[in-house]
């Protein structure tokens, strides 16, 4: 666990023989001249589910744009698999749920199977029709996972939020990849998808051997479902279990926030 820099990487609930996925060194990156992230140190190793949080502006799609190789580093190194993560030796390994991916181009025309096939398409198989058959597995299987068999073939627009959602990671299945990055993926969506969507992502983990780094505002539904949350907020201010999570009133201690009525308001009003 960790509080306030201590270096410990160390999970208490992560099996430590699992080969490590993701290894990010002392990144700090700047956006517009501004630190946004200072310092972060993260190893993820095969098979977790690793929540992310922290208040709005705390650097967490930052961190996911790093890790992906969007946005370089000031300082620091993020591997992947013991690459970099633009390397061709991750091809088909990433997926990525990008914030409000869901939200797709009004008067766009595309079904949930055109779009989750899209998942299958890299540089290989562009121009040529490559696997055409265990493509055309993944896209029904990816579709299958998500429970979105009745309307495979029904357009995009007309599906719910959380439909849209649940298809964007058909996508990200189909694609075959390992570590799969959410960025806010349970907006919008009613309570029952969203039960629905964690534990689909808890199953990834478990049965497909899947890593899973999501970020999230939800607190409440991410710590029923996450093996272990981080608490973002220009540096990592917690790393560990689940269980370990600290209350509201010891988040706000690391956040430096001081109770905003003082004793003696207290004491006159009540
Ligand atoms: N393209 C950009 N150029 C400059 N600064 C940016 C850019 N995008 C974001 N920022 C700034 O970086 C900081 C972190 O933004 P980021 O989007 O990573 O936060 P976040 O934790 O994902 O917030 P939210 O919860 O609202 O999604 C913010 O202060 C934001 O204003
Ligand atoms: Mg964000």
């Amino acid at each position: 666990m960790i509080i306030l820099g201590c270096e410990n990487l160390t999970q208490s609930n992560v099996i430590l023989t699992e080969p490590t996925l993701l290894k990010v060194e002392n990144l700090s990156v700047n956006r517009s001249g501004k630190l946004i992230l200072k310092d972060i140190n993260l190893v993820l190793r095969k098979g977790e589910f690793v929540g992310i949080v922290g208040p709005n502006g705390s650097g967490k799609t930052t961190l996911l744009l790093s890790i992906l190789g969007f946005l370089k580093p000031e300082t620091g190194n993020v591997e992947i698999y013991g690459n970099p993560p633009m390397s061709r030796k991750n091809f088909d390994k990433i997926g990525w749920v990008s914030q409000a991916a869901s939200y797709l181009p009004k008067g766009i025309r595309i079904t949930v199977r055109e779009l989750v096939r899209l998942g299958t398409i890299n540089s290989r198989n562009l121009f040529f029709e490559l696997d055409k058959i265990g493509r055309r597995e993944r896209v029904t299987n990816a579709i299958k996972m998500v429970g979105l068999q009745d309307v495979e073939n029904v357009n995009i627009e007309s599906l719910s939020g959380g439909q849209r959602q649940r298809a964007v990671i058909a996508r990200a299945l189909a694609s075959q990849a390992e570590f799969i990055l959410l960025d806010e993926p349970l907006v919008g969506i009613d309570r029952g998808t969203r039960n629905d969507l964690l534990k689909l992502l808890d199953r990834l983990c478990h049965d497909e051997d899947k890593t899973v780094l999501m970020v999230s505002h939800d607190l409440t539904a991410i710590r029923q479902t996450a093996h272990r949350m981080i608490y973002l907020e220009e540096s990592i201010k917690f790393d560990g279990s689940t269980e370990d999570f600290p209350d509201l009133q010891t988040l706000a201690d690391l956040r430096g926030i001081k109770p905003v009525h003082d004793q003696s308001f207290n004491h006159n009003h009540s």
